[in-house]
């Protein structure tokens, strides 16, 4: 059987199979459904968030947050990311203006923020890489003075509280991907945050095709709509939050402590943050030690994954910009299997290798 990266949480299939025959039986597979309404009320409850919108995918979360904030310009954003933080700018016409990351946190580095701010600066997108949360004290500080709108692109955020609170509370938008490979997932999706009911209307608009009635149209649109199979599929999944996120925690720890000592850096979670455990990153010396890792990794079947390599401030439809710290991070930084049926005794073996590789290797 091979290790990799990450296994999508199954919920019991009789559960998925009962909110099946409910679909089956109303004959109504999408558009604005039951199961939609009833995942999103719920989403509200366990966030403790006012307004969520269930969308068909991260990506098209962030297009929508861009577009309803009506972006322009220059977006200030992390080269260390996936490549959908920064696509999603280009996409929307705006040019994306990096700022170098922490080499801790692996998050913008706030500090550096103020001087990357020009006439034509209209938001800062920041992402909470891995679920750890950015430094949102200083940004929502720097967007107050210099009047910049805030998106957080919290893809990787479900789960993780700060200070008591969901992550996805912050900022004008916060979006969130609950795609297979998310720790809560519904197949395909994602979601958009606020607190504003006003940009809410809005996002719920362009969601929809602009559709304001079945002949009335308010606003450019898009299809950002899910479907009753992935309502369900979150409807199941969200259940066994709790239990996901323990799980996580346990395999963490083990990997911290089978990995102590090594020399490897972990990334630095902000403190009074209640993390999630996404994503289990390793930074290695060099990058040829990180590759033949893998090679030996993969050779037993077990396949981590170069999150995020390379950095974003090197895309082909990227003005060349200089982020020294993302393109040191980005070749040396492997993330390694951690998903809900992996077992503690694997964790193990993968952490034999790691020891035997760095040491005799
Ligand atoms: C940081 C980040 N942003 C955005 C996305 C896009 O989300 P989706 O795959 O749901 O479109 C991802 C997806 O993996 C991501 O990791």
């Amino acid at each position: 059987m091979n290790i990799t990266i990450t296994k999508p949480f199954m919920p019991p299939y009789a559960e998925f199979q009962s909110y099946l025959t409910g679909i089956w039986e109303r004959e109504w597979l999408t558009n604005n459904g039951p199961l939609l309404n009833e995942l999103e009320l719920k989403l509200k409850e366990h966030l403790d968030i006012e307004h969520l919108l269930f969308l068909n995918n991260g990506t098209i979360a962030l297009q929508i947050a861009i577009r309803a904030l009506e972006l322009e310009g220059e977006i200030i954003t992390t080269p260390f990311s996936y490549v959908a933080t920064t696509s999603s700018i280009v996409w929307e016409h705006c040019q994306p203006v990096m700022v170098d990351i922490c080499p801790d946190t692996l998050n913008i580095d706030t500090s550096k923020i103020e001087q990357a701010i020009t006439q034509k600066t209209t938001a800062i997108l920041a992402t909470h890489v891995f679920g750890n949360p950015c430094n949102v004290e200083a940004i929502t500080a720097i967007s107050r003075k210099h009047n910049l709108k805030v998106i957080y692109d919290g893809a990787h955020a479900f789960g993780t509280k700060y200070k008591g609170i969901s992550l996805l509370s912050y900022g004008d938008v916060s979006t969130c991907s609950f795609h297979a490979t998310k720790l809560f997932h519904t197949v395909e999706g994602g979601s958009v945050t606020t607190a504003d009911p006003d940009l809410l209307k809005r996002m719920a608009l362009m969601r929809n095709f602009g559709h304001v009635s079945a002949i009335e149209f308010g606003d450019v649109g898009i299809n950002g709509k899910n479907s009753e199979f992935h309502a369900a599929m979150g409807l199941c999944n969200l259940k066994y939050i709790q239990e996901i996120l323990t799980v996580r925690r346990t395999l963490s720890e083990r990997y911290m402590s089978k990995l102590e000592g090594l020399p490897v850096k972990f990334q630095k979670i902000l403190s009074r943050a209640d993390y999630n455990h996404a994503y289990f990153p390793v930074i290695f010396d060099t990058e040829a030690k990180l590759l033949k890792l893998v090679e030996q990794l993969n050779l037993n079947n077990i396949f981590p994954r170069r999150y995020f390599h390379p950095s974003l401030s090197k895309l082909p439809y990227v003005h060349e910009q200089s982020t020294p710290i993302a393109e040191d991070i980005s070749p040396r930084i492997l993330c390694l299997p951690l998903y809900h049926t992996l077992s503690v005794e694997e964790v193990d073996m993968i952490c034999r290798f790691i020891k035997r590789d760095l040491r005799y290797g």
